[in-house]
């Protein structure tokens, strides 16, 4: 573990674990088409727990809720995160399979994902540790790739203690108005807003965002971010120039970061500046949980910037 805790900030994650299954290819296969690959990996994932590795190696004290299987997965899983400093008291070991993701990675970075819950079904409910854990931290991340009524339930407890609750809606779907309700900041990837609101241009969906939510981060990939808040006005945050080798687990690297910036005490400006170059340092290596950086890599890369 090379996590440097400096900042005190304490990071809930109730989310996904998966193992991901990941083939790397020139180009992804067209329907009906076979291609042949490069290489074969198996890596650490889902959403929930890049998020909970991300904080913890950018230097937060990261709690991961959840559920991997009675597997071989499960165990690895586990292990990972350990090894990244979460911890894993609250991520139950239930019966049959861990959660998996299929992916294929191109040579332009890009990834096409199929996710099986596995394990991650069985995340509907928390308990009294959960709800104790959520009340300590001071951000909640929540994504969807685990089952709604849990999601919700560790936004209600996140809002009744005062918690700010950061959700990723992704994979995309319609939103409940109670999750909407108990959501602080809500970071979609260009694509998932426009699935959420019907609007492809990003400051469009961000109007249509915050008549649900009083804050939200749009993230563009190289483009960057779009921040736009209900009483904050609106701005956008350049990403660091990089060449991207493969780009999954980005998303969750920039929110696992931005989490930690924000229960520093840091300004959102200077926050999403620093988690931009967490997520911009992820892309250049290939994987998701394994490709993201450290507190001093990120450090060094934004007074550089
Ligand atoms: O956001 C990236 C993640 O999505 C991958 O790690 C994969 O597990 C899928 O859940």
């Amino acid at each position: 573990m090379d996590g440097i805790r400096t900042g005190g900030s304490t990071v809930a994650v109730l989310g996904s674990t998966n193992m991901d299954l990941v083939a790397y290819v020139a180009r992804a296969p067209a329907r009906g088409e076979t291609v042949a690959g490069r290489e074969f990996r198996t890596v650490p994932g889902g959403k929930g727990a890049n998020q909970a590795v991300a904080a913890a190696r950018a230097g937060g004290s990261v709690s991961m809720i959840g559920a991997v299987g009675a597997d071989a997965f499960g165990d690895r899983l586990r292990a990972a995160l350990e090894e990244s400093g979460v911890d894993t008291g609250p991520l139950r070991t239930v019966d049959g399979p861990s959660g998996t993701a299929h992916i294929v990675v191109d040579d332009e970075g890009g990834n096409a994902i199929v996710v099986v819950p596995g394990a991650n079904a069985a995340v509907t409910a928390l308990t009294p540790g959960d709800e104790a854990v959520i009340a300590g931290a001071d951000s909640l991340l929540l994504q969807l790739e685990t089952p709604l009524e849990g999601v919700l339930a560790a936004a209600e407890t996140a809002r009744g203690h005062g918690v700010r609750t950061v959700l990723t809606p992704a994979p995309a779907r319609p939103l409940p108005a109670g999750l909407l309700a108990a959501t602080d900041l809500l970071v979609p990837n260009e694509h998932e807003a426009a699935a959420l609101t019907g609007r492809t241009d990003p400051h469009a969906a961000a109007d249509a965002l915050l008549e649900q939510v009083p804050e939200v981060v749009i993230t563009l990939g190289s483009a960057g971010s779009l921040y736009a808040s209900r009483t904050a006005g609106r701005f956008t945050v350049p990403a660091p120039r990089v060449t991207a080798v493969d780009s999954t687990g980005a998303g969750d690297t920039f929110v696992g970061a931005l989490a930690v910036a924000l229960g520093e005490g840091r300004p959102m400006p200077e926050a999403l500046a620093w988690a931009s170059c967490a997520a911009a340092l992820s892309v250049q290596r290939s994987g998701a949980s394994t490709a993201m950086p450290y507190r001093t890599e990120i450090d060094g890369l934004a007074s550089s910037s």
